[in-house]
């Protein structure tokens, strides 16, 4: 099948790619020259595992391009992706310009019936707007030309997107029409040849089903965070609560880990969203407010736990960060704790040295560009040389085990700060090492 993806990012490069491994020849679209660029030299703007070679295998097998032009993309397209980025608004609803302007092109631009299909996660209601501003410029050009609007949001994680969007627990697909059901169902076919994971519904019930999704996991980790500065405050163990409570079937231990609070560029923009869609359509979802407040606040316990330690005043202190990313597995810094705890910390006088496997590039150029007081190591015990302590927040795998001996020598003191509860090996405190963690005093 020939298909277009429009927008090249994270969730666009992924679909794409996977879309071209089963066979498919795929052109993805981006308005960003530089990236389209990039990925034409076979150079990946992103980090993902397993996305570099499969690109690179696919471009050179002629399934896979890359273009600027929307116009050429959509010449023998079948259908069209749209992927482009949904952020917050400035009224904390998502910012649908991209998704409406991606709309209009292809209404302008379309010379052939197309499936259009909605990846971005957008509000319900969207798919309406998208058909409205697509048949407005057929309509504006004389054109009888057929189309179809489908919503298919993407469920897939960063760190693990490829494996994701292989084997997905299921392809939501919201439509109004047979045809567009059984050309869906052709697209994803391929992905699960065992037993069929489609789940056909209506186009609002698809777009409000991501939304759930996000945030029902939001929830279990605002819940398990505010659990566990309750753990702090009574002199229990949030760990140990964790495992406890994950035990039982119906909760599952999956989503309730305590820590620094979720960060990303999808939970936070989509419980803000969702808040603001129950708000213009005259509820007030208290739930979901809860759960931003609770990450916001919870995004900032172990910087305070910082400041217990050493003062309110850090002037002279430094800090050595293992993990910038908001989740391993990915150099993506948006909305990541670590932003957070660090300018807390500077702000009141600290030095930062830094240390993430992926995400150093993403802090350097934007997320902590502006940060003075801050330096990036080459690995993870160069961070460590004169810091007061070591902060980690992101759970990357090389921090499970490391050498505690070579911490001691290279630290001032032995200090800790565990933002992802006992993530670093457990018992640190007989040892003679002073380790805080959220979920524990
Ligand atoms: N990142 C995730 O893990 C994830 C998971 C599921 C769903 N989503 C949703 O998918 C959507 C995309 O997210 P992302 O993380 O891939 O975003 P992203 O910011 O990584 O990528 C968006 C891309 O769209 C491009 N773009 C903007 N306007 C365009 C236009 N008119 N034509 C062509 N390209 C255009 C941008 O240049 C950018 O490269 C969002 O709605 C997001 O909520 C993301």
């Amino acid at each position: 099948m020939n298909i277009t993806v429009i927008g090249s990012g994270y969730v666009g490069l992924v679909s794409g790619t996977c879309f071209a491994e089963m066979g498919n020849t795929v052109t993805c679209v981006d308005t960003d020259p530089d990236k389209i660029e990039k990925l034409k030299q076979g150079d990946i703007p992103i980090f993902e595992p397993g996305l570099e070679a499969m690109v690179l295998k696919n471009v050179k097998d002629n399934n896979l391009f890359f273009t600027t032009e929307l116009e050429k993309a959509l010449q023998n397209a079948e259908i069209a992706f749209i992927a482009v980025g949904t952020p917050t608004g400035a009224d904390g609803a998502a910012d649908l310009q991209y998704v409406l302007a991606v709309a209009k092109s292809i209404g302008q631009l379309m010379q052939k019936k197309i499936i259009v299909v909605d990846k971005s996660t957008v509000p319900i209601g969207t798919a309406d707007k998208v058909k409205a501003t697509i048949q407005k410029e057929l309509d504006a050009r004389d054109s009888n030309l057929e189309f179809e609007v489908v919503s298919n949001p993407e469920f897939l994680k960063e760190g693990a997107a490829i494996a994701d969007f292989m084997k997905p627990d299921r392809v939501v697909i919201g439509a109004d029409s047979e045809f567009a059901f059984k050309k869906m169902k052709e697209v994803y076919a391929p992905f699960f040849r065992s037993h069929d994971r489609f789940i056909a519904m209506d186009l609002r019930s698809a777009e409000m089903t991501k939304y759930a999704a996000n945030a029902m996991l939001a929830t279990k980790i605002s819940f398990m965070n505010e659990i566990a500065n309750i753990c702090e405050k009574v002199g229990a163990d949030a760990n140990q609560v964790r495992i406890g409570v994950g035990s039982d079937q119906r909760i599952g231990y999956s989503f309730i880990y305590p820590g620094a609070g979720y960060g990303g560029s999808c939970f936070p923009k989509d419980v803000k969203a969702l808040t603001k869609i129950a708000k213009e359509n005259g509820y007030t979802a208290q739930l979901i407010t809860a759960v931003e407040e609770v990450n916001n606040a919870q995004k900032l316990v172990i910087a305070q736990k910082i400041i217990t330690r050493f003062g309110e005043d850090l002037t002279g202190f430094t800090f050595g960060f293992w993990g910038l990313a908001f989740k391993p597995g990915t150099d993506d810094m948006r909305e990541a704790p670590s932003i957070y705890v660090i300018k807390e910390l500077v702000k009141r006088g600290a030095q930062i040295k830094a240390y993430d496997p992926k995400a150093i590039d993403e802090a350097k150029e934007h997320y902590l560009k502006e940060v003075q007081n801050i330096t990036y190591a080459a690995s993870k015990y160069d961070v460590l040389k004169d810091s007061d302590a070591l902060v980690l927040l992101t759970e990357w795998k090389e921090f499970r085990s490391p050498d505690f001996e070579e911490i001691k020598v290279q630290l001032k003191k032995p200090v800790i700060f565990d933002g992802r509860n006992q993530y670093i090996a457990y018992d640190l405190e007989n040892k003679g090492w002073e380790y805080y963690r959220i979920g524990k005093n």
